[in-house]
Order: C-alpha cells, then structure tokens, then sequence
C-alpha cells in the first residue's frame, strides 16, 4: 500500500477487528452504575476480559467483592465472572493502558439553571486521555446534546496527536436500558452508533454485535446522539400532554383513566400515555433540557419542551392540592395532619429516587405543615433538605395518618389492605383501579 495514511488505518482496523471477533479484546467500562455495570457484565459474560473504572472505592470493592448493587445484575453472576478472571474493577485510570476498548458510562446531570453538565464527562476524558494509546476503539453512551462527541471528546482524544479514524476510532451511543424491565435488558434492547468515521461506525457495530442481539448503525455520531433525544423528549412531552389533560378532565369531573383505557382500544395512530405525580429518573426530567440547551445556542426555542417541563413540573402542586381538598372534605387541615407517602422510588419496582417526584411532593407537604411519614421496600431512607426520614411499616402506621397517597405503584404492595387501614387514599397511579370505596381520590 503506496498511501501511508491508508496503510496505517488499515494496520489499526485488521488488530482491533481480530482482537474484537476473535473476543481477546480488552473492554474497558468508565463508570460502572445503573448503565456502565450491566454493560461490563454483558460483555464478561460474552467472553470478553472486562475492567470497569469508577471514582468510588465503594463501589469498585463491592464489584470485586462479587456484591452487585445494581438490580437487574445478580451478585452470582458478578462473582462468578469476578472468580474467572472476566470482570474485575479499579479506581486507576492507568489500567487504561492495557484495554482495546473504552466505553464512556458517567453520568450527565443538569445544573440548577437546566443547562448541561458536562463535568463527568470532562473530567473522565481527562483521565483517559493520559492513557489513550493507538489502536483504541472510544465509545460515549452518556445522554448528551448533539455535538458532544466531536466537539467535547474528540479534541480531549485527539490531543496526543492521533488522528480519529486512522490511530483510534471513536463513536457515540446512546444507551437505552430501562431499570426493572424484566423483558428488555442490555443484551436484547437494539443498539444504536454512529462513528466519526465510517471506518469508527465500522468498529463500533463490530464491538456491540459480540455481545448484544440487534446493532443499528446511523451515519453519524450526531445522529446517534439526537436519537436517544428524540425517544426521551417523545416520552416527556407525550407525559406533559396527558398530564395536562388530566388537569383539565379532574375540572370537568371526567375520569382520566378511563379515558385513555377506551382511547387505547384504537388498534392505530394511538399510543396511550399515563398521567402521574410528576417526572423520575435520570432520564426522561433531564434529557430533553440537553436539547433544548444545545437548539437555544443555535436560535431555536425547543417550546414543546419548555412547556411540557412546566406542566410535568406543576404535578407535585396539583397532587398536593388533592391531598389537601380531601383533607378538607374531613373538614381538617393540611397544617398538622400526618400524611402518609406509599412509594418513594421515580417509578415502579425499583429503588432508584434520583429526581422522583415523591421528593417533591414530601417536600410541598412539610412546607405547608405537613406531618410526613412513607413506606417503600425499595427504600430505606430519604433526605429531604436537613432532616432523614427512615421508611415505616405500612401496616403499623395507616390507622394512625389522616391521608395515604399513592405515589410509586411497586407490585409489592397489598392495595387493597392500603384502602381498608388508611382513612382516605390519594391515587396518583390508578393502582386502585377495580377497587369501590369512598375512601379513594383519583388523580
Ligand atoms: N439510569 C438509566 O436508566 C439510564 C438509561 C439510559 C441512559 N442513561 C445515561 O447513562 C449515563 C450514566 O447513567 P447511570 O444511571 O449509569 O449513572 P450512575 O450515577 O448510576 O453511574 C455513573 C457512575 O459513573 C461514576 N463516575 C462519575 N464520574 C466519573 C469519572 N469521572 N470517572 C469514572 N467514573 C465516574 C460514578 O461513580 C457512578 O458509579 C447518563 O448519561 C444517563 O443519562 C441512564
């Protein structure tokens, strides 16, 4: 080969390919949570030798312990790939040196003004940089705005002078696992990626196709990162919509819920949503705000995000204002009755609270007096601003509270023992649905 560019492209291609089919790759996980930790296992359990990096020492420990602390992943499988040698995990970037691949799994929070919070990713290219060697194969599964992988990660990579594409491949894409979904799980939900390169798309399709069923590859990195966008934003103005629909239904003493059960039964150009407390998790409260952000620097207002993050965010108000209304149909106050929260977690199942709008709706209680207590098995304990509240007995405490609202719909709970002890319930799930008592409020 004359063109020496070419040549040394395709030295870099034909080792990361063989390293990668014949599974003697060295897979590297940055941040082993929610995302990066059934990532690695997938992959140690395809064969692959897997390191995980994370910043916590508690975490690492527990992973080279066999202790798993992410639901969907059982400690044996942990340990049994941590007692073959498959998976291990550290805090020292330098094991970065001996990997092939590096997958990028750090969180990507917004800041109290909703604008981007880049420093996770920042700080772990950083890291990574100082080890990057040629030959290596970056992917970036963070959710994140358009532009991110070229124009954040990229010039960070590039940095020791290698050239995207011909000494290092590098691609984004977006991670879709759906904590507690016992049918779809990292190994069988399709995964999207788009590369800098076509030779980088090349060899992000090769690499996921090793361990996961379906990989759909899109012609940019760009691309790949608005899809995850598009699915969230999709999902959060839809909730907005229903949201607000129920705001207007409980004004015109229509039943939501039945509503959208006989608006479902169209077998087309209907996809039902619910309405709830309020927008949970990482994801679907957080994500869109990385689009709007990135289209208001371009002179676009994102106005369906903007107002579907304004009507999501009245619901805690609004629940609030139902347990009050029932509060005084009993002629009490809200000011000094005790109201019990069932269900802390941002939805159903699961054990994670980040933005769960229980949090909000228990912090909107104690300002106007409320005494708050909650159940959750999930659980143990939350913070709200200065004081830890421990979770209680739902069995010992219902006869003693003045309301019970319904706020995570975990199939643990016994619904209709939560009707029969409590004086009234607030249903923000329909998870009373099918039971008649005067006792209960829908939202
Ligand atoms: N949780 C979900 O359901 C979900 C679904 C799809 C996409 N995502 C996206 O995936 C990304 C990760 O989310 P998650 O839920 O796994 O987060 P997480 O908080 O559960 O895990 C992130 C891990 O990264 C570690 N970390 C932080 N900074 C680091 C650094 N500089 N170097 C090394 N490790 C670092 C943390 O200690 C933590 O263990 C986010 O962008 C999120 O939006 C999450």
């Amino acid at each position: 080969m004359s063109d020496p560019i070419a040549a040394q492209t395709a030295a870099h291609t034909d080792l990361l390919r063989h390293k990668i089919s014949t599974r003697t790759a060295r897979v590297g996980v940055v941040g082993l949570g929610y995302v990066g930790l059934p990532l690695a296992v997938e992959y140690a359990k395809a064969g692959f030798s897997v390191t995980g990096v994370d910043l916590l020492d508690s975490k690492v420990a527990r992973i080279n312990a066999g202790d798993s602390y992410v639901q969907d992943v059982p400690s044996d499988e942990v340990l049994s790939l941590v007692e073959k040698g498959r998976l291990r995990a550290t805090t020292d970037f330098s094991a970065i040196a001996e990997l092939d691949t590096i997958n990028i799994c750090v969180p990507t929070p917004l800041r109290k003004t909703k604008d981007p919070d880049m420093s996770h990713i920042v700080s772990a290219c950083q890291q990574i940089a100082r080890h990057f060697h040629p030959g290596m194969l970056a992917i970036l599964e963070s959710t994140t705005y358009p532009g991110t992988t070229e124009e954040l990660v990229l010039p960070m990579l590039s940095k020791s002078g290698m050239h995207v594409g011909v000494d290092f491949f590098l691609c984004f894409s977006p991670e879709r696992v759906d904590p507690g979904n016992a049918s779809f799980q990292t190994r069988n939900i399709p995964k999207v990626v788009g590369g800098v390169t076509p030779v980088c798309t090349e060899m992000g399709r090769l690499f996921y196709s090793q361990a996961l069923e379906t990989v759909v590859a899109v012609s940019s990195t760009q691309v790949a990162e608005m899809v995850k966008l598009l699915e969230n934003t999709f999902r959060m103005i839809n909730i907005g919509l229903v949201n607000e629909l129920a705001m207007m239904c409980d004004r015109m003493g229509i039943d939501i819920w039945e509503v959208i059960e006989a608006a479902a039964t169209k077998p087309f150009g209907f996809m039902p949503f619910y309405p709830g407390p309020g927008l949970g998790g990482h994801c679907i409260p957080v994500d869109p705000f990385y689009l709007s952000w990135k289209t208001r620097q371009a002179g676009i207002e994102a106005r369906f995000i903007e107002l579907a993050g304004y009507v999501n965010g009245q619901m805690p108000h609004f629940v609030v204002e139902k347990i009050q209304n029932a509060l005084n149909s009993r002629r009490k106050a809200l000011f000094g009755s005790r109201v019990h929260v069932v269900g802390v977690a941002y939805k159903r199942n699961i054990d994670d609270i980040r933005e769960s709008p229980a949090l909000d709706v228990i912090h909107l209680l104690k300002r106007r007096g409320g005494v708050v207590t909650y159940s959750d098995p999930y659980v143990p304990s939350i913070r709200i601003e200065d004081e830890i509240l421990f979770a209680s007995d739902m069995a010992d405490t219902l006869p003693a509270v003045d309301c019970a609202v319904i706020i995570t719909d975990h199939s643990d709970f016994d619904y209709e023992a939560i009707v029969r002890n409590a004086p009234m319930v607030v249903d923000t799930r329909n998870s009373l649905r099918g039971i008649n008592s005067e006792k209960i409020i829908r939202l």
